[in-house]
């Protein structure tokens, strides 16, 4: 038990470290040299085949460019959000030694960056340390899911006093979010009383929305989600990184990341942008049947990156329409999985099942934290680190993979830390929004929600949704007994 303890309290020390001098500033780099045909065969992709699709990502990158000053692309400007940052900063320097606990509440993207963020860049059992290894920051929660085991669980293990709630909700409306924050409100009323709104931060649009509406002015404070930012790329703006300044997180390295990588990304030309890179790769395989891409990171803390990144890939790229308004129903589909830990679940599919996938892995150069592993019984293990163990499976899969004609390709980060999470982040952002253009489609929208929440609200009894409950109940009995249900 001691031995975990120290090896904890020794993360803690290098979580500290990594906000201050030290820690690799490194890009993240880009390797696809398992994509090409030269590795795997008729699977894989001619350098010709890149170079032809260059015309096609110079005009994507003249679109970007034009949206961007248009300012319809702007989580593009939120690297540069100086004085935004400086506000997060000193607000979450002022309460966050105050509480205990910080609860997100929001879903989709006012929740995946949030448990992203979290999960890459702080303890693994964070929330277990005590405050004072925690540096007397705040706990994170996020709640995300309407699952009544799920809140209730949630309510059993906060003390309210000491709980600040932060309801995210870009629209304000969104019905998860707003019956959580509910159930929560009320509890928080029945303990403190009138002074509930000092437990309370609003993030949200500037003007409009129910949540503005009702919440804004009573609430400790609140932020703003940029109208122009759409929810799935708003990781880097008050929606992430309020939380994430709670749990101590360097916000500012985290964008000086992003701003690197906007800067790398600035380039019109494929062979120096691996945003671009990326998509192209992603987009040629996807045109050869390659419709899947399982991303998989070699890193316990980045395994929620791969979940943020299935929802930005997905509702981004899966579309009906293309920009002509002709019907293409097209769209990768994003598989997360976690190396090691899936080679005993997943591979067997990859390496032997339908050639319809391509395998991107999150590589880190170096772990923070070495251990050793102990002899025992003359086991070839002694003396190896379980960074070597690790490394060496991530390597052995690559080329099993590759020997076995199935793409595979690496993001490297030379070290897991806020500058190359941000960086990471900010290219997986722009490669989401030049497939976008590849595909020539609206990456920004997600129409293809609606028919449900419009179900749910009829369901849910809402004003204004009575026709379409009638029809509902009208189909439903029409149908008859379900003989389908055994
Ligand atoms: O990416 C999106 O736009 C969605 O996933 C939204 O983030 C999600 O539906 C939540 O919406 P809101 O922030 O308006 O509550």
């Amino acid at each position: 038990m001691v031995y975990f303890f120290e090896i904890a309290r020794k993360y803690s020390e290098i979580i500290k470290e990594r906000g201050g001098g030290g820690i690799t500033m490194d890009k993240v780099q880009l390797d696809f040299a398992n994509c090409m045909e030269e590795k795997v065969g008729k699977e894989g992709i001619k350098k010709e085949e890149l170079e032809k699709l260059n015309s096609l990502i110079k005009e994507a990158h003249q679109n970007i460019q034009k949206k961007k000053q248009d300012n319809i692309l702007g989580f593009m400007q939120l690297p540069y959000q100086k004085s935004e940052v400086q506000r997060i900063k000193a607000f979450a320097d002022e309460y966050r030694t105050k509480f205990d606990n910080f609860v997100v509440i929001g879903i989709g993207g006012s929740a995946l960056g949030n448990i992203a963020l979290q999960t890459a860049l702080n303890h693994p059992f964070y929330n277990l340390l005590s405050a004072g290894e925690r540096k007397g920051n705040s706990r994170i929660f996020v709640l995300d899911n309407v699952d009544p085991l799920f809140t209730g669980g949630l309510l059993d293990v906060l003390d309210l006093d000491k709980t600040l709630f932060n309801i995210i909700s870009k629209s304000g409306n969104t019905a998860e979010g707003l019956a959580n924050f509910f159930i929560l409100k009320k509890a928080l009323q029945d303990k403190i009383g009138d002074k509930c709104g000092r437990h309370i931060v609003v993030t949200t649009d500037k003007e409009k929305g129910f949540l503005r509406d009702k919440e804004g002015k009573g609430a400790l404070d609140s932020f703003v989600i940029p109208r122009n930012v759409g929810g799935r790329f708003s990781v880097l703006s008050p929606v992430g990184l309020v939380s994430a300044a709670f749990s101590g997180i360097d916000i500012e390295l985290l964008l000086s990341g992003a701003e690197e990588m906007d800067n790398i990304c600035n380039e019109a030309e494929i062979w120096k942008n691996p945003a671009y890179m990326y998509a192209a790769i992603q987009f040629l395989m996807y045109r050869k049947g390659k419709k899947i891409n399982v991303m998989m990171p070699y890193a316990h803390n980045l395994k929620d990156i791969a979940d943020w990144f299935r929802q930005l890939w997905a509702e981004s790229l899966g579309k009906k329409l293309n920009n002509k308004g002709e019907v293409v129903n097209v769209g990768p589909t994003p598989v997360k999985a976690l190396g090691v830990t899936d080679q005993h679940s997943q591979l067997q599919l990859y390496m032997e099942g339908p050639l319809d996938k391509t395998i991107t892995f999150l590589s880190v150069n170096k772990f923070d934290l070495q251990m050793e592993i102990p002899e025992f019984y003359d086991h070839y293990l002694k003396g190896h680190t379980l960074e070597e163990l690790l490394k060496s499976e991530e390597k052995a899969t690559s080329l099993a993979l590759t020997q076995n004609n199935r793409p595979n390709l690496s993001l490297v980060l030379p070290q897991i830390n806020a500058h190359t999470v941000g960086q990471l982040i900010y290219l997986l952002e722009m490669a989401t929004v030049c497939m976008g253009e590849l595909f020539d489609i609206d990456a920004l929208n997600q129409p293809g929600v609606e028919l449900g929440k419009e179900l749910t609200y009829a369901l849910m009894g809402k004003a204004g949704y009575e026709k379409r409950k009638e029809e509902l109940e009208q189909k439903e009995a029409a149908e008859g007994k379900n003989i389908y249900i055994i």
